[in-house]
């Protein structure tokens, strides 16, 4: 959630990937209100952003831009940028994320625009791009996860509390990560109730390896890993009966053993039950 609330890392976290540190702003933001319910706020600026936290875990980023294309001329863009945070396990959230934006919506805006790029690269490749924004965001994290243990360990028992000792945050950009450490602390309870799961087991962040944190499989293909193998299973079923059935209706054409006592011991059944 810290991370959807802070929309000034992009250009240094994810240098070359989704931003470029030399073209990094200030974005003084202003909160307008919270509460229990969340918070909301935005910068007056370009791009304009306009964030929303509803609590406890969606995140709302609405990116304005002002600019000024060849041929088209003065364009608004607008990207909303909408995740739901889900935290499952102590270290571990899952994070479901949706996108939108107003341009580069058909090939003819690419072309007007420049960005050949944007025709020929096929939509999987944006996935690679999504995986190398989480990895930057990922190594990061586990770093600050890090310290905020040490800090910790040292007898700082809410760091939420201390969030402003033991981090720098001195500009406006950092207003609605303060915000959201607030929330968390006030109405949150400081985190998540894990109803049974211990809070002093080692967090993964502490003991998994770097490709560990950063292996993609297990990331987001577990899910449909578990899916295939209900459909492989049931598929398998499926087919043990159809290739049973068939053997059975084969046997009508090959070989039906005739035995009159059964069908004698069948009729005396019958009679039996009538009495
Ligand atoms: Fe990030």
């Amino acid at each position: 959630m810290e991370n959807v609330s802070d929309p000034s890392h992009i250009d240094f976290a994810h240098h070359k990937v989704t931003g470029r540190r030399d073209r990094a702003k200030p974005l003084p933001f202003k909160l307008e209100s919270s509460g229990p319910w969340g918070f909301e706020g935005s910068n007056d600026g370009n791009p304009r952003i306009s964030a929303k936290f509803i609590a406890p875990c969606y995140y709302i980023n609405k990116i304005e831009i002002d600019t000024k294309l060849p041929i088209v001329g003065d364009q608004k863009w607008v990207i909303w940028i909408c995740s739901f945070n889900v935290t499952m396990a102590p270290g571990k959230t899952r994070s479901i994320v949706c996108s939108a934006r107003n341009f580069f919506q058909h090939a003819w805006d690419s072309l007007v625009a420049g960005e050949l790029k944007l025709l020929v690269v096929p939509r999987w490749h944006e996935h690679w791009t999504s995986n190398k924004v989480y990895d930057s965001d990922m190594i990061v994290l586990q770093g600050q996860k890090k310290i905020f243990l040490s800090k910790s360990n040292e007898g700082i028992e809410d760091i939420h509390k201390q969030y402003t000792n033991i981090t720098f945050t001195p500009t406006q950009a950092d207003r609605f990560v303060l915000a959201f450490r607030n929330w968390l602390r006030l109405h949150g309870q400081s985190q998540p109730e894990w109803f049974g799961a211990s809070g002093r087991q080692p967090l993964p962040s502490t003991y998994l390896s770097r490709e560990q944190m950063l292996d993609r499989f297990d990331q987001h293909a577990r899910v449909l890993l578990m899916q295939l193998r209900i459909v492989i299973a049931g598929a398998a079923i499926l087919f043990t009966a159809i290739v049973y059935a068939l053997h059975e209706l084969g046997k009508n054409f090959i070989y039906v053993d005739y035995v009159h006592a059964e069908i004698e011991l069948k009729a005396n059944d019958l009679i039996e039950l009538n009495k």
